[in-house]
């Protein structure tokens, strides 16, 4: 299956994920600005790219920018196989540090991509999701800071893609 852009609903256009992210930025440094002068913010490549760019550019603190790179779907399907297939090049021992994806879906990677982060003793560890699915269970990942709760529809734009393409789509949509 192939989808055509026109048949792309919009759901998010660009004010409206702009304006959110400013808020979910003052929320974020208003959390940790009292527990640290430093915050440690991991991108997961490749879907968070666009809202991570964003998002630290309206984090009002001091930030560490760390990527990380996993892959978890084959199309739009989950193959259940999550692969890291990072180094951490900075240290996170002991420091404030803060996931952020583009969508939650099933949980999975946000699952392994925390066990993985653990390892590193993290002094303290949570997610920034762009996107929930709220109505799945996550396998027990619980995001401290969201942008939009979603329906369970295959989300595309803004980094989200569709067999790789419309990852630039400057809004979020999905094909009713
Ligand atoms: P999970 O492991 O099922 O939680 O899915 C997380 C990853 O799958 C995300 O980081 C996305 O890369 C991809 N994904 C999940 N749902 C969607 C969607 O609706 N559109 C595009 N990608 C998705
Ligand atoms: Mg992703």
């Amino acid at each position: 299956m192939s989808i055509r852009k026109e048949d792309i609903q919009v759901l998010f256009d660009t004010q409206t994920i702009q304006k959110r992210i400013v808020e979910l930025g003052k929320e974020i440094a208003d959390y940790y600005r009292p527990l640290t002068d430093r915050l440690y913010m991991v991108c997961v490549l490749k879907g968070s790219v666009h809202f991570f760019s964003d998002l630290l550019l309206n984090i009002p603190m001091n930030v560490h920018y760390i990527f990380i790179q996993v892959s978890s779907y084959a199309d739009n399907q989950s193959t259940g196989n999550v692969v890291i297939k990072s180094i951490l090049d900075e240290s996170i021992e002991g420091q404030y540090v803060v996931v952020v994806e583009d969508i939650l879906d099933s949980g999975k990677t946000l699952h392994h991509v925390m066990r993985f982060l653990e390892q590193f003793q993290p002094k303290d560890l949570s997610v920034a999701t762009l996107l929930d699915k709220h109505e799945n269970d996550h396998l027990g990942v619980t995001p401290r800071f969201t942008g939009f709760q979603v329906p369970n529809q295959f989300m595309i734009g803004y980094g989200l893609d569709y067999d790789q393409i419309y990852r630039n789509l400057p809004y979020i949509g999905y094909v009713p």
